[in-house]
């Protein structure tokens, strides 16, 4: 629906009215508010405290699996959050993200050149699409902050390479977590597999520390940013690694809506997330279905 007839990019849609969630659900501290409130605790989390995020994050998972599975053309991403939020409430969870800092719906929904923070609105899905899910759950106290990228229909090589090697960034930059480490080297990792294929690597959205806030303050850079973002990583630490790489810049620019951020040159960009928990011997992943 929402293309230009011309360019085939996105144009902003029309977003539906917000969806109920019954009153015997938890909502996070910040629903209703302009802003949640500064975290003051600790990133590194108990084993109780862990269990909890693994249950939030499951669901989040699940979520994003069902997601995925009707990521056809044809379907709006509107009909997605719909499914989504369905399925989060009946797990008597909470959509993280539907009304946060007065975000309006349970996903995120970010097609193409939408690098994340999409809003679900009336734009139908098209073969060749890319579109990225992204969803958190809040349960029991708890959130849990997962994306995937899915192909719509056919995609075309060069597109469905980007979407590899960003899932293989995600990879690699879970498998240089380790005790004593720096965040930063996360990064580092991050950034030199995808400079091998020439990708932008976008640096003003990062991973975070996640738990009973949904973004607690602890930066996770994507690149490398030393010496910023020098953060000791120790166990029981949990964040979230959610690189966007881009096959053209890593420069943004934002809608009028306030929340769709898309490359600056239009290119196509794929993302990928997980909460993490650091270990002994490295890290374990906290949104699995
Ligand atoms: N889930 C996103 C993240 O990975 C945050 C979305 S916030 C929203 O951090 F308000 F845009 F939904
Ligand atoms: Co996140
Ligand atoms: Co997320």
């Amino acid at each position: 629906m929402p293309r230009d007839p011309v360019s085939g990019k996105l144009t902003i849609g029309s977003v539906s009215p917000r969806l109920a969630v019954p009153e015997n659900i938890t909502r996070p501290e910040y629903v209703g508010k302009q802003a949640p409130a500064k975290f003051n605790g600790s990133n590194i989390k108990t084993p109780e405290q862990i269990s909890k995020i693994r249950a939030a994050g499951k669901v989040a998972a699940q979520a994003i699996d069902l997601v995925g599975q009707n990521a056809k053309p044809g379907v709006t991403t509107d009909q997605l959050d719909k499914l989504a939020h369905e399925f989060i409430i009946s797990n008597s969870a909470y959509p993280s993200t539907l009304g946060y800092r007065g975000y309006p719906k349970s996903i995120c929904s970010s097609i193409n050149e939408v690098i994340c923070h999409g809003i679900p609105d009336d734009t139908t899905l098209v073969e060749g699409d890319i579109v990225n899910i992204d969803i958190t759950a809040f349960l029991d106290g708890y959130h849990g902050d997962s994306n995937q990228t899915f192909l719509v229909g056919e995609v075309s090589q060069e597109v469905s390479d980007l979407v590899d090697r960003t899932r293989e960034a995600l990879a690699r930059g879970i498998a240089s977590v380790a005790p004593g480490r720096e965040v930063n080297l996360i990064g580092r990792t991050i950034e030199s597999y995808a400079k091998r294929f020439g990708y932008g690597v976008v640096r003003d959205f990062t991973g975070h520390g996640i738990g009973e806030s949904f973004h607690s303050g602890l930066i996770i850079p994507h690149y490398d940013s030393a010496p910023q973002f020098a953060d000791v990583m120790e166990v029981g630490m949990v964040f979230t690694i959610e690189p966007m790489l881009t096959l053209g810049t890593h420069e943004w620019q934002m809608w009028s809506d306030g929340w769709t951020v898309l490359t600056k040159d239009k290119s196509i960009t794929a993302q990928f997330e997980h909460t993490i928990v650091v270990t002994e011997t490295g890290a374990e992943i906290l949104t699995l279905p």
